[in-house]
């Protein structure tokens, strides 16, 4: 097991209703005026902004709201929201919303504290040094931002798609009741599944050894992920599968399954350009090139592909076949993810083969050379992963 530390401050408040209680939570922040964020209008539509607004008012809490954010957040909206949090004096930012709307608050709240242009923090030339406190009311379980340290923001000139981490981005509180997910599209919750579900694999995917504690956590939570997603299939208001669902997208990503472990992060790198270049959900993107990472590595340690199809995908085990039932396991994998709408191929998310050349610039510049650490991956490393999603 590699040293870790793990810091988690996000206070979490969890269930039917929990939104109630947004009011007390800012008051316990010191909140005395509050950046409202929130997405293209879900939020609006649901009731769920106005019941929120009441919470403050209720609470005698000034605020200032910016909606807008879109999936896969631009920097345009980011420069407004802190020139509105610099000039209204905000001490506080509340996203409410998912993963965009989230990492788009981070954005804004590292930038109002800061001389700067924000991007420099994503460029590398800055690192953030304060930031205003963040909250969460969220409505969708898939990017794990409500209690992860990263942001990921686009720059409209050259439509550069960057994450970044830091320990102010992780929210203070974040308050999560599953029953606001019902009306997401089905397409949405399982591109959030997916993403979930990366987010294990990333870090499943290891060269550390000593870790058999959470590679048992992230099985668990994987195949939980994976029973309650058949569950929404056929019944999309069950309550405990969609709280399972919940909980299962703030333990894929907060950092509880990474400890000790050198994670990998290249596949999310490879769909990051995807995102950038088709506007394709994120989840989506990953339903297409995780199975062709995983295709690409399988021989990087067959032994680790074989666990994981024994132990998550119900393979059965054959020790003269390791290599083999580890392929299974990749099948079974596509098969969950067709089962529950995902796409597999570029196709089915209109990339075209063509422009794998122009992926592959932008990932230079995002990435550099090489990247990733379960397998270092040069650029023609992956083409080839690209070239194999295409089929
Ligand atoms: O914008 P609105 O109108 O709210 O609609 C959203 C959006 O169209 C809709 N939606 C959300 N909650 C809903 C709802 N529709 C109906 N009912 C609800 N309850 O769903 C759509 C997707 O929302 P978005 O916030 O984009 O989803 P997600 O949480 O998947 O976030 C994706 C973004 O997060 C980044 C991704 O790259 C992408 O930009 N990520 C952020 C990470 C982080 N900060 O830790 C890690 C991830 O790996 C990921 O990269
Ligand atoms: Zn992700």
């Amino acid at each position: 097991m590699e040293n870790f530390k793990f810091y988690s401050p996000t206070d979490f408040v969890f269930g039917k209703n929990a939104e109630n209680e947004v009011g007390s939570l800012l008051k316990m922040q010191h909140a005395t005026k509050v950046f409202i964020h929130f997405g293209g209008g879900s939020v609006v539509r649901s009731g769920l902004l106005g019941r929120i607004e009441a919470q403050l008012k209720l609470n005698h809490i000034d605020y200032v709201i910016l909606g807008g954010v879109k999936p896969n957040p631009l920097d345009t909206l980011v420069y407004e929201g802190i020139s509105i949090c610099k000039k209204e004096k905000v001490d506080f930012v509340l996203a409410v919303g998912g993963g965009s709307a989230i990492d788009s608050a981070k954005a804004v709240a590292a930038g109002a504290k800061y001389d700067g242009d924000f991007w420099d923090f994503y460029d590398g030339k800055a690192s953030i040094e304060d930031a205003l406190p963040v909250g969460v009311v969220l409505t969708i379980p898939a990017a794990g931002s409500e209690a992860s340290m990263s942001s990921v923001i686009t720059k409209t000139d050259g439509m550069l798609k960057r994450g970044i981490g830091s320990r102010f981005y992780r929210p203070l509180f974040a308050v999560m009741n599953p029953e606001l997910t019902y009306t997401l599209p089905a397409y949405q919750t399982s591109a959030g599944i997916v993403d979930m579900m990366s987010h294990i694999f990333e870090r499943y995917l290891t060269k550390s050894t000593g870790v058999d504690l959470t590679d048992r956590l992230s099985e668990a939570t994987l195949i939980s992920i994976m029973d309650a997603a058949r569950v929404i299939q056929k019944d999309s208001k069950n309550y405990d599968a969609r709280a399972t669902i919940c909980w299962a997208g703030t333990i894929a990503h907060n950092g509880i399954l990474a400890v000790g472990r050198i994670e990998d992060w290249s596949t999310h790198a490879l769909e990051h350009e995807l995102s950038a270049l088709y506007d394709v959900t994120h989840g989506a993107g990953l339903a297409v090139m995780f199975p062709a990472y995983m295709k690409y590595t399988l021989e990087e340690d067959v032994n680790r592909y074989y666990q994981l199809a024994t132990r998550v995908f119900g393979v059965t085990p054959n020790e003269t076949k390791k290599r083999m039932v580890a392929l299974s396991g990749i099948s079974k994998l596509e098969e969950f993810y067709h089962e529950i709408g995902m796409p597999l191929t570029f196709n089915e998310i209109g990339a075209k083969k063509e422009d794998i050349d122009i992926l592959l610039e932008k990932l230079k510049i995002n990435r550099g050379d090489r990247f990733g650490s379960f397998k270092v991956l040069t650029l023609d490393d992956a083409r080839k992963i690209y070239e194999l999603a295409c089929y």
